[in-house]
């Protein structure tokens, strides 16, 4: 032990202290006033087994993250085993002389720095991963350790399904607090419209059933409010029967964008069966363009007339049959932009049809922006992806809560991404810079499409940003809009003392 830190552990005693066991290499030094190591350091007397350091492979899982620029090397991490864990640790880390900034992490696909991540203490929901199925309820328990494809594989031999994620490796956790866009989205709504209760720890450590009956205040900021009221340990969503589905992914050539755009703009005006869904995409790489189309129709056989003129048009690649729901979420995969490690910032679009005027815009700007950004970092691999959702229906089966969306106004989330090949080893602050100037790139390529679909009379400059897809620095009344007092209130109610203030991430309703 370097001799200043002997002296230091010595003048201070705040070590010999709280930890009479020797330290060895199990513990770390203090350092004056860095709460995550004092509370790494009672984690891991209390917790020897969950807790981790640096070097293990525990810690590398824990705060392994989708994109590198939401990753970052943590004091410790500790994966809770059950929500008596969780309300420990949360006490600890909340203590008032403690105060360590932390972060929770579900399925890791946040892309915002801090959201998930954090250099004090990474709690990580991996050991909550049990899925139980209630017939009589028709509903299913799915813990916050658990990715959607997870999830699935678990429920599909009991002939059921939920609302859950589109893509492969989305975390329960982030997904079902912010929203949650489906497949099923038409037929059913958005997950936080199947939601009937939650299991939540408060950062007071108290461990909460909510539902609207019991806590209705909480259950309606928990609907879309995201890490600002506590740990999640688990929800209940309602459960539906599942058959076959027909559906998977095609990609397509520049020289087919007409055919495809009006097919698309043909789907969002005139498509009224809920089981029907796409997702289109319009990606570049600075040197070469493509539309991609994610299709599912909640049956084996769609009626005719739904997907002909889309699938109509000659595909690059294809892969479109009658499959299972597991099978499906396969084929479409996990959105890896193909470029090895890689960092990754979004903002949204509101729209409320995707007419052919906004989608010669889209991919207009898709392909600028990409030639100009891979031009100006010759040694960065670029891609810049545009992904319309075509939903008629998604608002139709709102039961409100924090993320606004009332039937009366339905937009679509259009998600506006940029990945960029990064160094992992790269320190923390050129990754910070790298990240802060794509960001602002994708803001501004959103306000691009933006403005041509409010010229076109399809968004609002005012309409709500979908909390998990934009950037964290919007404004709160863009992604809230009116129910913001109401959810300061709730964030004062249930957390006075502002632990959760201690995590990252843009929606705070405490200052
Ligand atoms: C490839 C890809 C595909 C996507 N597809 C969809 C889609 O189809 N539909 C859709 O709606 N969204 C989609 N998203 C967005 C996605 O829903 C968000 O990124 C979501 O937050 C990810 O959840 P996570 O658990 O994986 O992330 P994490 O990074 O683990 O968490 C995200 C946020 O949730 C909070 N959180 C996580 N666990 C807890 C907990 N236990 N208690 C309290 N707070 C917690 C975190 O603190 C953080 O703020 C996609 C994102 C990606 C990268
Ligand atoms: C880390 O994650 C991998 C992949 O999920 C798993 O196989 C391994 O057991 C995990 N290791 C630890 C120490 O948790
Ligand atoms: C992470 O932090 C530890 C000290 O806590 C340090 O030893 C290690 O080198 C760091 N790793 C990276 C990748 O920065
Ligand atoms: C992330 O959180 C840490 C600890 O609270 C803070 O020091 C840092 O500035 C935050 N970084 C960003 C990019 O928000
Ligand atoms: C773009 O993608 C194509 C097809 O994968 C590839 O051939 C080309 O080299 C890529 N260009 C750049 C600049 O990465
Ligand atoms: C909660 O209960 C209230 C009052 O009964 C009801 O109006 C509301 O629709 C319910 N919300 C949800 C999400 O079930």
């Amino acid at each position: 032990m370097p001799t200043i830190f002997m002296f230091y552990f010595l003048y201070t005693g705040v070590f010999a202290l709280l930890f009479p066991v020797a330290f060895g290499s199990d513990f770390l030094l203090p350092h004056a006033d860095d709460g995550a190591v004092i509370a790494c350091n009672l984690l891991k007397k209390k917790f020897p087994k969950l807790t981790s350091f640096p070097g293990t492979e525990q810690f590398v899982n824990d705060t392994e993250h989708w994109a590198i620029s939401s990753q970052q090397n943590s004091t410790c991490s500790i994966e809770p085993t059950s929500a008596e864990d969780a309300s420990a640790i949360i006490q600890i880390i909340g203590r008032p002389d403690i105060r360590a900034p932390f972060a929770v992490k579900s399925g890791g696909h946040a892309y915002n720095l801090n959201s998930s991540s954090t250099p004090g203490v990474q709690v990580s929901m991996a050991r909550f991963n049990d899925v139980n199925y209630n017939a009589k309820q028709g509903t299913v328990t799915i813990g916050f350790g658990l990715t959607w494809d997870q999830v699935y594989e678990r429920l599909e031999p009991l002939g059921i399904m939920v609302v859950g994620g589109r893509i492969t490796g989305v975390g329960v956790g982030g997904f079902s607090l912010g929203g949650g866009y489906s497949w099923k989205t038409n037929q059913f709504g958005l997950l936080i419209d199947t939601l009937v209760s939650v299991e939540v720890v408060l950062p007071s450590g108290e461990i909460i059933q909510a539902t609207n009956s019991s806590h209705p205040d909480l259950f309606f900021g928990l609907r879309g409010g995201l890490n600002n009221f506590g740990i999640v340990t688990q929800i209940t969503v309602e459960a539906h029967p599942q058959s076959l589905v027909f559906g998977g992914s095609l990609t397509y050539s520049s020289e087919t964008s007409d055919e495809f755009n009006s097919a698309i703009e043909d789907f969002s005006l005139n498509t009224v069966d809920p089981k029907a869904q796409l997702v289109a995409g319009y990606k570049s790489n600075g040197t070469q363009f493509q539309n991609q189309l994610f299709m599912s129709y909640d049956g084996p056989v769609p009626p005719p007339g739904i997907f002909d003129k889309i699938l109509s048009i000659p595909a690059v690649v294809s892969d479109i049959k009658t499959r299972t729901f597991v099978d499906m979420i396969s084929t479409i995969g996990d959105l890896d932009p193909g470029i090895g490690p890689f960092g990754f910032a979004q903002h949204v679009v509101p729209i409320v049809h995707y007419t052919v005027p906004i989608l010669e815009e889209i991919k207009q700007q898709v392909n600028a922006l990409a030639s100009r950004l891979s031009a100006e970092n010759s040694d960065t691999s670029i891609v810049v992806r545009i992904a319309p959702e075509p939903f008629f229906s998604s608002f139709a089966h709102s039961r409100g809560g924090a993320y606004p969306h009332p039937p009366g106004r339905q937009v679509n989330p259009t998600a506006t991404s940029l990945a960029y090949s990064i160094d992992p080893e790269a320190p923390l602050a050129d990754k910070i810079a790298l990240q802060s100037k794509f960001a602002s790139e994708v803001r501004n390529l959103a306000s691009l499409v933006q403005a041509k679909a409010v010229e076109e009379g399809q968004s609002l400059w005012d309409d709500i940003l979908y909390d998990n897809y934009a950037l964290t620095d919007s404004p709160l009344e863009l992604v809230y809009g009116e129910n913001v007092p109401k959810l300061r209130e709730i964030a004062a109610k249930y957390d006075p003392e502002k632990v959760m203030m201690l995590t990252g991430g843009f929606r705070r309703f405490q200052d």
